[in-house]
């Protein structure tokens, strides 16, 4: 939540940091602002609002070739203009950029104000370039003020500051993303590698603890006490074009449907001669797992439960747990507890946290996650990549999708090292499937009748999502979509819980989705039928010919496949129904009210 972005070179920094900053929307677009230092001192420009609306603020052009930006999601304060960033010391000559949460700012605020600063926000943020202005001033020298600055500040933050008068970007990390990005000419440095990826590729991952100082000719990594550091230069593999919207209305948009390419990159080698392969895992790496726990959040958690019904049906202990309750729900841990964290990002503080949790007792980690470099997969024991390419609007959809297919494949890997587990019977027919999967997405992509469906309900009192087994994350998932970019009441639910309570909210104007995999469907039938008797529209999500197809008042239609895959294409049906349902709704698709895309805080 909340994105920064700095960069320094020889040319001018403003267009630099604006589009740096619009690819760092999807963490938070409460309001906007940048600072560039040029002859004449620091200039600030921020407000209230999304990118854009900067944008058209800035009624003058702003010229200096360094600068920082910052995009919001509001913690402490409202989304005002005085809350937005760049905040700065009280003469104006220190600007800074925050991700994080301070958590001693209202003692340091007391003290600093005691001694004659003033505030002009309710953020927590803003003591941080009060503190280097103070330590300035003792110190007579800007990088030990930097140093002693963060020194004093408890909580997490991604910090970058410019002074006027310098030629330098000083940042810090502690607690939130933070990456170098290195050009011929220019540093930048940004919360993700969307921000800088039109300019360049090459990045240092930078870790908990680090300094940074930018010059224009020159970059150095130390740690507190001022002691160089050295960090590996990585390339990042993402495609410019994929962080960008194209010719699409909407980055959801792009994302639905790129899903074939999406899949075909986490497929690629990793099923070879009926075997799951996974680079750095060889064989017999998961023997002493006893037990499995898979901690996710949203809708990673819908992906975790493929994993863990899949798991289970191997014949292993396994469990998925909220990763906000971990505390409470985890049970007992050990040496011999594998604990997976779902996490797109790999940046979402509740899933971190129940991994720190979970280790701290002993277990092992595996961090299943898009983004290289980001902290879960630094902080887990092993990494699998998902291989979704950068995903930017807020719905999760095509990183679902490869999250599921790499969990499905995960669990045959650790079914065939764990001594107690037994083969999924259709194990080899499951596997040669999956090669189909993009074409079939493919198929779902181009015959779909999303759009006409959506047309007919959009204006409904409320959605209903069942289906059961597998079936039944899709159902979840379905729901989550729904509500989160139409704003309106969707649920979903296990087939089998719907007359225990929710089918007294089933009316004729409440479409009910009944999602049928294929394989054991009974259940949503019988239940789906049974809302129908109470007037519900039913829509089947289903494979032509099934027999919920002829109890229902709508199909969207999924190519025949093995059932574990056919969860996945009823999934693409239902977020293009999110998707038409919330344009007719004339909804904010890609940046829902209220909501970021890398949930820092818990
Ligand atoms: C919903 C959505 C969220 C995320 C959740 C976890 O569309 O995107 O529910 O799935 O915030 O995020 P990650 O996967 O980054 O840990």
């Amino acid at each position: 939540m909340c994105g920064i972005i700095a960069r320094i070179g020889h040319g001018d920094a403003t267009e630099t940091l604006l589009s740096g900053l619009e690819n760092l929307e999807y963490r938070g677009y409460d309001s906007a602002g940048i600072a560039v230092q040029n002859g004449s001192g620091v200039k600030v420009r921020k407000c209230s609002g999304e990118v854009d609306e900067l944008k058209s603020s800035l009624e003058q052009s702003l010229h200096g070739n360094m600068g920082i930006g910052h995009t919001r999601w509001s913690t402490h304060g409202p989304p005002t203009d005085e809350n937005a960033h760049p905040h700065t010391d009280t003469a104006g000559d220190v600007a800074v950029v925050h991700n994080g949460v301070i958590d001693n700012y209202d003692e340091l605020r007391a003290d600093l104000q005691a001694r004659g600063h003033e505030f002009d926000s309710d953020t927590d943020t803003e003591v941080i370039p009060h503190l280097i202005d103070d330590y300035r001033e003792q110190f007579g020298d800007t990088e030990r003020a930097v140093r002693e600055a963060v020194e004093t500040l408890e909580g997490s933050y991604a910090i970058a500051a410019i002074v006027d008068g310098e030629e330098r970007v000083y940042a810090a990390r502690e607690g939130s993303p933070l990456v170098l990005g290195l050009d011929d000419e220019e540093w930048y440095l940004a919360s993700d590698v969307p921000a800088f990826l039109e300019h360049t590729d090459e990045v240092i991952y930078l870790e908990d603890g680090d300094l940074v100082v930018l010059e224009p000719d020159d970059y150095r990594i130390t740690d507190v006490a001022g002691s160089p550091i050295e960090r590996s230069v990585d390339t990042v593999d993402w495609d410019p074009e994929d962080a960008g919207k194209g010719e699409y209305d909407h980055y959801m948009a792009k994302e639905i449907d790129t899903q074939p390419t999406a899949l075909s990159n986490t497929i690629e080698g990793r099923v070879e001669d009926g075997n799951v392969a996974f680079e750095d895992l060889p064989a017999g790496t998961f023997a002493d797992v006893e037990t499995v726990q898979f901690v996710a959040c949203g809708t990673s958690y819908h992906a975790a439960m493929y994993g863990n019904q899949l798991l289970r049906s191997a014949g292993v202990r396994a469990d998925v747990l909220r990763a906000s309750e971990y505390d409470q729900t985890a049970g007992p841990v050990d040496e011999n507890t594998l604990v997976v964290a779902v996490t797109q990002s790999g940046e979402t503080a509740d899933t971190l946290d129940a991994v720190r949790k979970a280790t701290d007792r002993g277990a092992r980690s595996l961090a299943v996650t898009n983004v290289v470099g980001s902290t879960a997969a630094r902080e887990a024991d092993d990494a699998i990549y998902i291989r979704a390419g950068p995903e930017v609007g807020v719905a999760a959809t095509k990183t679902f999708s490869s999250q599921a297919v790499t969990l499905a494949l995960l669990t045959q890997r650790i079914a065939t090292d764990v001594p107690t587990a037994t083969p999924v019977e259709d194990r080899e027919a499951m596997l040669g499937s999956l090669a189909d999967l993009p074409e079939h997405v493919e198929t779902v992509l181009e015959t779909t009748n999303a759009e006409s469906l959506a047309r007919e309900y959009f204006d409904s009192d409320s959605y209903f999502f069942i289906g059961n087994g597998l079936g039944h994350s899709v159902a979840l998932e379905g729901a989550l979509k729904f509500k989160e970019i139409t704003y309106e009441h969707a649920e979903g639910f296990a087939s089998g819980e719907l007359k225990h309570g929710p089918l007294a909210l089933v009316t004729p104007e409440t479409p009910l989705f009944a999602v049928a995999t294929g394989g054991d469907d009974e259940k949503t039938k019988t239940n789906a039928i049974e809302a129908r008797t109470r007037g519900a529209p039913i829509v089947a999500v289903a494979p032509d010919d099934h027999p919920l197809a002829d109890a229902a008042d709508w199909q969207l239609s999924i190519p025949d496949t093995h059932p574990v895959w056919a969860g996945l294409l009823a999934n693409v049906q239902l977020q293009l129904v999110s998707y038409h349902a919330a344009a007719l709704l004339e909804r904010p698709i890609d940046k829902p009210r209220n909501l970021a895309k890398s949930v820092t805080v818990e």
